[in-house]
């Protein structure tokens, strides 16, 4: 069920419920993070691996301060700067967070979501809320409350219109002085270096291990999906396929093989292609077509990030 009361949902969270809430970059899957039963209903719920670590949802600084025994100075710059936004950064936990949300890890992954909604939930409850993005298990993100309720019909989702940034946050963590991205997300890594200096990327598969959830495939719809710089290139290759070619700005070409010609962004603008890229997968996965083509970005700001989550729903 899809409501705007969020005193209804407030009731449901402190009663042990998981509950979709909306935030600027996706949708969550919420529930109270000092509550096992109720963190553990997150993982049954998505079908996701305990091993997998979830975010914890902050009001405040002051909230996060009390979450982890640590806060790096290059951190608390980067919180000033981008907090309530999205960024999330993985931080040495305090003992108020359990292992169950942590995955047995010593750092726990903490964010202030930039958007009045969950913000004023947030304010009206004692506790932060642990959330994954309310997807099933590698499934596509959603961006919208018909999204989630269309996965889970059987929870209250929490209705905050259309997601603004529509990727998730970018995550970050902190070795020693160096701050390491762990996941592109809506902040660029150009947004990030202008704050602390150059980052360190560990965003390739070889360096899995410090997000385990950053598995090489991920956001995927049911049928096929390749990117390609040249998706012509790419369609005289295949043959007897209901094909969507997914553009990043013009239809570069208009072919009878092509059942569906889909435009992320008619002016160009990484911020509008990135909050329509998993409407745009929603939409073209209920369309029955049997393979995606989608159109690389150039590779640099939001580009970078939307190429990366094309690249994870492509792969195998
Ligand atoms: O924008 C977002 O970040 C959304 C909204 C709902 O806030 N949330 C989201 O959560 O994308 P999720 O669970 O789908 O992705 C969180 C990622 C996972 O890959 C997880 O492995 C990683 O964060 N993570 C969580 N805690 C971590 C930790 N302590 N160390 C390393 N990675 C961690
Ligand atoms: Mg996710």
């Amino acid at each position: 069920m899809i409501t705007s009361d969020i005193s209804l949902v407030k009731d449901q969270l402190e009663k042990g419920e998981v509950v979709g809430i909306p935030t600027e970059t996706v949708y969550g899957l919420a529930a109270n993070i000092y509550d096992e039963q109720a963190i553990a209903k997150i993982f049954s719920t998505k079908g996701r691996p305990n091993t997998n670590p979830l975010i914890v949802h902050v009001k405040s600084m002051d909230q996060a301060r009390t979450l982890v025994s640590y806060f790096p100075p290059k951190a608390t710059l980067l919180a000033e700067r981008f907090w309530p936004g999205s960024l999330t950064l993985i931080l040495p936990k305090s003992d108020l967070i359990s292992d169950a949300i942590t995955a047995q890890q010593s750092t726990v992954a903490i964010r202030m979501p930039n958007h009045s909604v969950i913000l004023h939930l947030l304010e009206s409850l004692d506790f932060p809320l642990a959330a994954p993005s309310a997807n099933p298990y590698n499934r596509i993100s959603p961006t919208c409350a018909a999204h989630v309720e269309d996965y889970f019909p059987q929870i209250s989702i929490l209705e905050g219109g259309n997601c603004e940034a529509g990727v998730e946050s970018t995550i970050l963590s902190f070795d020693g002085d160096e701050v390491v991205l762990l996941r592109h997300g809506a902040i660029s890594i150009e947004q990030i270096e202008e704050v602390v200096g150059r980052i360190l990327d560990r965003t390739s598969s070889e360096s899995l291990h410090l997000a385990p959830g950053r598995s090489k495939k991920h956001y995927s719809p049911l049928c096929e999906l390749i990117i390609s710089y040249e998706p012509l290139f790419m369609l005289s290759a295949v043959q007897q396929k209901k094909v969507a070619i997914l553009w990043f700005k013009e239809v570069k070409i208009d072919s009878p093989k092509v059942a569906i010609n889909h435009i992320l962004s008619p002016s160009g603008n990484f911020k509008e292609a990135g909050a329509n890229m998993y409407d745009a997968l929603h939409q073209l996965e209920k369309s029955g077509v049997e393979l995606i083509i989608v159109e690389r970005l150039p590779n640099y700001n939001l580009g970078r990030t939307i190429n990366d989550r094309f690249e994870r729903a492509a792969a195998k």
